[in-house]
């Protein structure tokens, strides 16, 4: 396992960390933890060299901490910082603040947290934030040695992530990064900021939640045709490990195999390994996935709202998601809103507003017959 010093916190955290996000039921449909699987995956993570968890409030219906806390016992604790993250949701006052964090410590079976983040924020939710008091509380809990680093974990828009950057003096950043997503969320341009500022990166979604592990057919010829083999998990690693900003990438791991390979794959990652005809491949790689996109819609929503309540972003954003990872449109929740809002393209009368507005010229009428039938 590859080991660096994470700036200022003096960290010296393990380039795998270990998410605690999606541990699964003991059946399949089940939704309760299989507890003793995720209390041992986490321990064999651990005596695999991770030295960083990753868990929040509300993970797994409030029961991730638990189970960390649980995998914890037996000296497990003295080996790992614990990162976990305040949702704004749970929290309107330093009262609440503090009741929830005194019961993460309880459910964590810890006297303090190492990496406390602020969760999920954009500017709104940290102008919220800011409004009850959480920066000084954070100060304040740092002092009493509760927490050791404030922190944030951000999904917004660039801009958001700068204006959250350039306001505090934050420890750390957690931001959703792979070589799919640079131009999206905070992006390269977010790393490449926090790296200026000195503040170490956490990656989450490296896999893109597990959509990058399984390559389709147009991808694995490049992989394959690549001179060094490698599986396309070990390739999405390598490349964010690549970036001298990236300290730590977290990845949710339900099997013990996967615990094994991810082991095996941060063994022998680091800042700018990857030579010019690696990073050449992994240009090709992404554009190899581009290259499967549906329609060129970029989310702008001048063509909303349509006059009949399509929602005709949202649609096209499934059906270029699941031609992209070869997901089943079938477990896709964006999918599920969609009908549950009767937001279908179903209910497209094709009176061509929306044409007339987007500003790509899309052929949105077609586009949403065609996306409607292949979804279905
Ligand atoms: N703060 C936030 O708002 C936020 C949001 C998202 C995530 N997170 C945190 O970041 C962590 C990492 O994100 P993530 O879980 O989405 O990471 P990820 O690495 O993008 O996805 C994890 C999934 O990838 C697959 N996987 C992992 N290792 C594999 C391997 N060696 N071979 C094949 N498949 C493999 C598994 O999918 P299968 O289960 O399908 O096999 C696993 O569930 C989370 O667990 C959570 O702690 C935080």
């Amino acid at each position: 396992m590859k080991y660096r010093e994470m700036g200022k916190t003096g960290v010296n955290a393990s380039a795998f960390g270990l998410g605690c996000m999606r541990f699964n039921g003991a059946a399949s449909g089940d939704t309760t933890i299989d507890e003793q699987k995720a209390i041992s995956l986490i321990r064999q993570a651990i005596d695999g060299g991770v030295n960083y968890l990753d868990t929040a409030y509300t993970y797994l219906d409030k029961t991730s901490e638990i189970v960390v806390g649980k995998a914890l016992l037996d000296g497990y604790r003295d080996k790992v910082t614990i990162a976990t993250k305040m949702p704004l949701g749970a929290v309107k006052d330093r009262e609440s603040m503090q009741a929830v964090l005194d019961e993460q410590l309880g459910k964590l079976q810890t006297d303090h947290i190492d990496f406390y983040l602020m969760h999920g924020l954009d500017k709104k939710e940290w102008e919220s934030f800011r409004a009850i008091g959480a920066p000084q509380f954070f100060e304040d809990m740092k002092r009493e040695g509760k927490i050791r680093f404030k922190c944030f974990s951000f999904h917004g828009p660039y801009e958001d992530f700068e204006y959250i950057l350039n306001d505090y003096d934050w420890d750390m950043v957690q931001i959703q990064y792979n070589f799919m997503d640079t131009e999206n969320q905070a992006g390269i341009k977010g790393l490449k900021l926090a790296g200026e500022k000195g503040i170490p990166v956490v990656i989450m979604e490296g896999l893109l939640g597990g959509r990058l592990s399984k390559a389709p057919e147009n991808v694995q010829a490049l992989y394959d045709a690549f001179p060094v083999k490698r599986s396309a998990v070990e390739w999405a690693f390598r490349w964010l490990c690549n970036h001298p900003e990236v300290y730590v990438v977290l990845s949710g791991c339900n099997e013990l195999e996967q615990i094994e390979e991810n082991l095996r794959i941060f063994d022998s990652v680091g800042a700018g390994i990857m030579d010019a005809d690696e990073i050449k491949l992994m240009d090709d790689v992404h554009r190899a996935y581009l290259d499967r996109t549906k329609i060129g819609c970029t989310g702008c929503k001048y063509c909303m709202p349509c006059p009949n309540e399509v929602n005709i972003p949202g649609i096209f954003s499934v059906w270029n998601n699941v031609s992209l990872y070869c997901t089943d449109p079938a477990n896709d929740w964006g999918l599920k809103r969609i009908k549950e809002n009767n937001q279908g393209a179903d209910r497209c009368i094709g009176c061509g507003a929306c044409e007339n507005a987007c500003p790509q010229s899309l052929s949105i009428i077609e586009g949403l017959q065609r996306a409607w039938e292949e979804l279905a």
